[in-house]
């Protein structure tokens, strides 16, 4: 069921559900991060690991620092320049954290949303939510209410509109005086590095330690997908019946071998592209292709962002 009605979520969030809400980057599945019964719904619902920590959704600095033992100096500087919005930052929680939030980790993930939908909900309430991506585990990140309902229909789920972002926040932590990015996500490295210096990227790490849910395959359709920078060559070499291509800026071919020609970025902006790239996902598996060929975007800003979203698509 998908509600404008802040109130009946604040309720059922109150009574121990889940619900989905929306956030500028993807929408969400939220519980009150102090019951653990519902913390553990989340898991189920979305048949995620336990071994997968959650991240905390907060209205303030103050409510993120009442969760966690240390903010460094760098976290500051990046939480003032970026919060509200898509950057979730890595801190050693204290004990108001239960361990199921953080699968057994000694740290927690936060971030302030920028939603004006999610901050209002979250003003109402007296504690802070923990929300992972509405998804069952490992399929396409939901960007829309009627993507999230398509997945969980029973759910109660704000309407919120499109996700503007459309990707998922960049993740960082630290140790010691070094920022490390643990996901690309909907803030470019070149944007955090203008404010902290050098950071280091540990994303291509086998990060079964460090960022539990990095596993390479992730944010998948049920059909093929290849990513390429010669989405032509592809084409020509491949066998699959029903083909769908998703172009960066234009179309480069209208060949009789595809079906659905898309364009992610008609204005050619990484942010558009970003904010368009699961939607159109969402969009080719309605349309029931058995193969989505991804044209490569250059490899910086958001490019890297989109590129490692759909090479995880891809993998097997
Ligand atoms: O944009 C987003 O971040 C969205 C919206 C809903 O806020 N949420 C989201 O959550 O993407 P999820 O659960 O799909 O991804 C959270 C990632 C996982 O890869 C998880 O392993 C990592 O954050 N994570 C959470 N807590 C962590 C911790 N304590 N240490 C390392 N990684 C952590
Ligand atoms: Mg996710």
């Amino acid at each position: 069921m998908i509600t404008t009605d802040l109130t009946l979520i604040k309720q059922q969030l109150e009574q121990g559900e889940v619900v989905g809400i929306p956030t500028e980057t993807v929408y969400g599945i939220a519980a009150n991060i102090f019951d653990e019964q519902a913390i553990d719904k989340i898991f189920s619902t979305k048949k995620r690991p336990n071994s997968n920590p959650l991240i905390v959704h907060v209205k303030s600095i103050e409510q993120a620092k009442s969760l966690v033992l240390d903010f460094p100096k760098k976290a500051e500087l990046l939480a003032s320049r970026f919060w509200p919005g898509p950057l979730t930052l890595i801190l050693p929680k204290n004990k108001l954290v239960s361990d199921k939030v953080s699968s057994n980790q000694p740290t927690v993930a936060i971030r302030i949303p920028n939603h004006e939908k999610a901050l209002e909900l979250l003003n109402m309430l007296d504690f802070p939510i923990a929300a992972p991506s509405a998804n069952p585990y490992n399929r396409i990140s939901p960007t829309r209410s009627s993507h999230v309902e398509n997945y969980f229909p029973q759910m109660a789920i704000l309407e919120g509109g499109h996700c503007t972002a459309g990707v998922e926040s960049t993740i960082l932590s630290f140790e010691g005086d070094n920022v490390l990015l643990l996901r690309h996500g909907a803030i470019s490295i070149e944007e955090i590095e203008a404010v902290v210096g050098r950071i280091s990227d540990r994303t291509a790490f086998d990060s079964t330690h460090i960022s539990p849910g990095r596993s390479k395959k992730h944010y998948s359709p049920l059909c093929d997908l290849i990513i390429s920078y010669e989405p032509l060559f592809v084409l020509s070499a491949i066998q699959h019946k029903k083909v769908g291509m998703l172009w960066f800026n234009q179309v480069k071919i209208d060949s009789p071998k595809v079906s659905v020609n898309k364009v992610l970025a008609p204005s050619g902006t990484f942010k558009e592209a970003a904010a368009n790239m699961y939607d159109s996902l969402h969009q080719l598996e309605k349309e029931g292709v058995d193969l989505i060929i991804v044209e490569r975007l250059p490899n910086h800003g958001l490019g890297r962002t989109i590129n490692d979203r759909f090479e995880r698509a891809a993998a097997k």
